[in-house]
């Protein structure tokens, strides 16, 4: 296989930036989360991060314009000329559009779009607990990873606090907005024979299991069609 180009799809809450991070690691390619992306934009006060606190805050989608000139310019990059991890985009339908065109200009295609999937009530459960650290992002759960002292991060001693976007009243927009916007693109990418569900709702070293196999599979299937 050449290049691995990959799309982490899943509601709110899923486990995508928990499995992304640990391919980012394992297959040395380059992540894009939108989200992480957008949020740093906040947090650093530019123009990209003023437009689009508003919605994030609400729980609602950033346009698809801004979002798709984000990615776009990522994608075109030399770092991403062996593949890349996409968290969090596409979706929307003319974000899934977007992205085809932009490949299929390159010349390149998707690999595969990784479904991990669970319930909404998992979701509200891993959001109602997950913390976040104020400098760098990173995540973990007051009941499936405990930081070692509450409320402050293992990694880099900030402080841990509980995203806008976390509280009940916004998860459950959040959650409308992935059935009504997103979840349409699982029957788009099934019925191009990119899609691949992965059981989401075991544990992080399981769901991370069952992603190496699904790869290996892709790999295999890839070298025989050679
Ligand atoms: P974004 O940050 O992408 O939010 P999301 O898709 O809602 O995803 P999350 O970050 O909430 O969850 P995740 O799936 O990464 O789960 P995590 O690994 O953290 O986007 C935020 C906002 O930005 C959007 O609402 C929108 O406004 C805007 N935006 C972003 N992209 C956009 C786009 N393309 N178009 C338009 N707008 C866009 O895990 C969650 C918790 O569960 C953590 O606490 C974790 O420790 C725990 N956990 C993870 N895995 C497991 C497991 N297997 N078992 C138990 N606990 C687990």
């Amino acid at each position: 296989m050449e290049e691995l180009n990959l799309v982490l799809l899943g509601p709110p809450g899923s486990g995508k930036g928990t499995q992304g991070e640990r391919l980012q690691e394992e297959l040395r390619l380059p992540y894009y989360a939108t989200g992480d992306i957008l949020r740093a934009a906040v947090r650093e006060g530019t123009d990209l991060g003023q437009a689009a606190k508003e919605y994030m805050d609400r729980g609602d989608l950033v346009p698809d314009e801004v979002i798709v000139e984000m990615i776009a310019a990522r994608i075109d990059s030399n770092e991403a000329a062996d593949g890349f991890i996409l968290d969090g985009f596409p979706r929307t339908a003319p974000q899934a559009e977007a992205l085809a065109e932009k490949l299929a200009a390159l010349g390149r295609e998707l690999t595969a779009v990784l479904l991990i999937d669970v319930s909404d009530d998992e979701v509200v459960r891993r959001l109602g607990g997950r913390r976040t650290c104020v400098e760098n992002g990173h995540v973990f759960h007051t009941e499936f990873n405990p930081p070692r002292e509450q409320d402050v991060c293992d990694i880099d001693g900030s402080e841990l606090i509980t995203r806008d976007d976390d509280k009940p009243e916004v998860i459950r927009h959040r959650l409308e907005q992935y059935h009504a916007k997103t979840a349409p693109l699982i029957e788009h990418y099934d019925s191009q024979g990119l899609l691949r569900r992965i059981a989401g709702a075991a544990s992080p070293e399981a769901v991370c299991e069952e992603i190496r196999r699904t790869l290996a599979t892709l790999r295999l299937e890839a070298d025989e069609a050679i």
